[in-house]
Formats: structure tokens, sequence, C-alpha cells
């Protein structure tokens, strides 16, 4: 069998995959609509709903696309008309959350805080309870804030939106599989995620594990999307086992593979796996004199936001080929006033990795001019 060079990307997903990943893609060609198929994609969709511990009440609906058609099949279907949606903000995907909602002309209650810190609950539920004529119907929140690498109380803000008794939308979609989680518990109604994170998947699915009863309340809801229309996407797959439109074949393949392998190492190795990844990482940066972002205990350990150094020689983009050319992919930030880049320890990598990069790392700042201090 070929064996395909291995590469460390240390972007935020799509991650590096493993050979059996790799090798899944590589099917005899199907055509989507047969049986067998059928029974890929239906046996899938069980074990994707069963990764955040779930059967019956939950199903699994996919679309082919990346996170994003998720997030806006989710705001598009399930606000009810006349009615808004509270998002919880406190970064570039919260803020997305945002953009797609207002998109559609939906109502929103936007909650707005600092992106380096986790949001105040007081705050949300002062907003939930001066809301005197129950138009909020939804509550939408980011569970990792992939901007900053910040885990959300995602535990919490569900118990508020059950006290409330608003309908629960949490974009894992950089959380899902990396974070043991019990769906019901957290009384999500909708959990978002894709194939090309930390379920380690090749890219091109995205899915949303939906609480059934929620899903069939918001099939009365005039569509607002011809494509991205949740109810009837999990309406057609209950009828027919398939997707409506032609599925991505040999993702679905590799996605089963991924599945299979997350199964293999387990929901509590795969957190310790990728937390002994991030601590690698933080030890060994922090060792070279690099400062992060975020306060300790804000940290997902899935992803290390680092402030760039102020040295004069230091350049991102510099940085980033001279790594990129022994085979390391490191990712620039996306906050506007504060200078960072992000690296994502997610993916079928391992703490040797972490300890190659850190060393990559360190000969890349020495070949750039680099000494020691690297902030002035
Ligand atoms: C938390 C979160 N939400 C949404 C997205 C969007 O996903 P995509 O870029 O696959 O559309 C990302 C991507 O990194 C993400 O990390």
């Amino acid at each position: 069998m070929k064996i395909t060079p291995r590469k460390i990307l240390l972007n935020p997903g799509p991650g590096t995959t493993s050979q059996g990943v790799k090798d899944a893609l590589v099917v005899e060609d199907i055509c989507p609509r047969e049986k067998e198929f059928q029974e890929v994609m239906e046996s899938l969709r069980r074990d994707l709903v069963k990764v955040v511990h779930q059967g019956k009440d939950y199903d699994c609906v996919m679309f082919a696309g990346s996170g994003t058609a998720v997030m806006d099949a989710c705001i598009n279907s399930v606000v009810p008309p006349g009615k808004k949606i509270l998002i919880v903000n406190n970064g570039a995907y919260g803020t997305r959350l945002v953009s797609i909602a207002k998109a559609y002309g939906i109502e929103v209650e936007e909650l707005n805080f600092d992106w380096d810190a986790p949001p105040s609950l007081e705050v949300l539920e002062k907003k939930l309870s001066s809301d005197e004529n129950n138009a909020i119907d939804c509550i939408a929140m980011v569970h990792h804030e992939t901007t900053t690498g910040l885990l959300n109380p995602v535990k919490e803000i569900g118990e508020i939106a059950r006290r409330f008794g608003k309908t629960f939308i949490v974009d894992a979609i950089s959380s899902y599989a990396a974070i043991p989680m019990e769906i019901e518990k957290l009384n999500i109604d909708y959990m978002l995620s894709t194939s090309n994170k930390c379920i380690q998947g090749m890219a091109g699915i995205s899915f949303v594990i939906a609480k059934i009863s929620a899903l069939e309340s918001a099939a009365k809801f005039p569509s607002r999307s011809y494509y991205l229309d949740l109810c009837e996407q999990y309406a057609y797959m209950k009828r027919t086992g398939q997707m409506t439109f032609t599925a991505p074949v040999q993702i679905v393949y590799a996605l089963q593979q991924a599945v299979k392998e997350y199964f293999e190492e387990g929901a509590e190795k795969r957190r310790a796996r990728y937390s002994e990844n991030w601590e690698t990482l933080y030890k060994g940066l922090s060792d070279l004199g690099f400062q992060f972002l975020l306060k300790p205990e804000y940290e997902s350990k899935i992803l290390l936001s680092v402030r760039e150094p102020t040295h004069p020689d230091f350049d991102f983009d510099t940085l980033h080929d001279r790594l990129y050319a022994k085979g390391f992919t490191i990712y620039p930030g996306k906050i506007a006033n504060t200078k960072t880049f992000r690296l994502a320890v997610i993916g079928d990598l391992r703490k040797q990795d972490m300890v190659e990069f850190v060393d990559a790392l360190k000969t890349t700042l020495e070949e750039m001019g680099i000494d020691q201090q690297l902030y002035r």
C-alpha cells in the first residue's frame, strides 16, 4: 500500500488524518442512491449520535458542506417566524452566527462579551428575565471559540436555557469528539459539527445532532432556504436514508473510518491525547519565551493562541513559510487589535509531533535571527 507523506497540520482543521482515513477515500465507485450506500449513511448517522452518548431521542442530519453550512441550516430552520434568537458572542464564530441570522432577517439579541474571557452568566440571565413578551425563542453559542482557544461554559448556559424554556443551539464544530459530552445532560437541542476537525475525517460534510422532538416542532415553520433546510433534509433522510442532493461519497467513507478510529481510541483517551499535545506545546513555547493570549484556566487545550513577538525581526508570514517547508503548518490569528497566531493540536497528532515542532520552531527563530528576547 502507498504510504502518503505525513504533514503536521497545526491549523484548526482540516487536521492531519491517519493513514486509515486517507486509504478509506479510495473506494469502488458507487451511486449514492444505492441501498449499500444508504446503509453506510444510516449507520454513520447513528454512530455520530453515539459520540455524544445518545440513541433514540436524537438523530443526525448531514449536509455536504463545511461547518458554516450547518450553522446556516440550523439558524435559518429553527427560529420560529416573528421570534428572536439570542446569541452569546465572544469570538469570530459567535459573530458568524449573528451574521447568518441577520442574513435571513431573523431578529437577533446580541450579547457581546470580551473575546479573552467567558461570557457573564448574570448578564445572560438578566437579558432573559427582561424579555417580558417571551420574544426570545432560541439561545445559540459557540462551545470552543476557535478564534482564541477559549472553552465556553456550555453546561451552565444549557442549564439557563432549560430554566427559561429556550431552544439551545451549540456550535461544537471544534469541540465535538475532542471533549466528552452527553448532549441530553447538557440540555442541547441542536449540536453542530463537521467531518474534518476533532472527529478526524476529511473536509466536506457537516452535521447537526438534533433532538427529534425539536426538529418535529421546527418542521412546522415556513422554510427560509431551499438547499440548507434542516427539517427538509431530516425528513428526506428519515424517509430514504439518503441526502436530498448528491452526497460527497468518498468523504462519507473516510468519515466512517474516522468514527471507527474514534471509538477504538475512546473519548477519554482522545481528550487526554489532545491535552498532552497541548501541554507539550505550552511548555515548549513558554521555554522559548512565547506569551499566550488567554489565562490558563480558560484554555480548551485544543488550540493555543500565541501572542506575536514584538521583536523587530519577527514576521508571521516568514515564520509560516519556513515552518511549512519543514512539514509544519501554523495558522494566523483572527483578532482585530491583538496580534496572535494559532496552533491547534487536533487530528492524528501525538506528543512526539509537538516535540519535533518545538525543535523546528526554535531552529527557525534562530535562522530568522531572533534571539531569546521575543517581546520588546
Ligand atoms: C467553532 C467554529 N465554528 C464554525 C466554523 C466554520 O467552519 P468551516 O470553516 O468549516 O465552514 C469553524 C471553523 O474553524 C469553527 O472553528
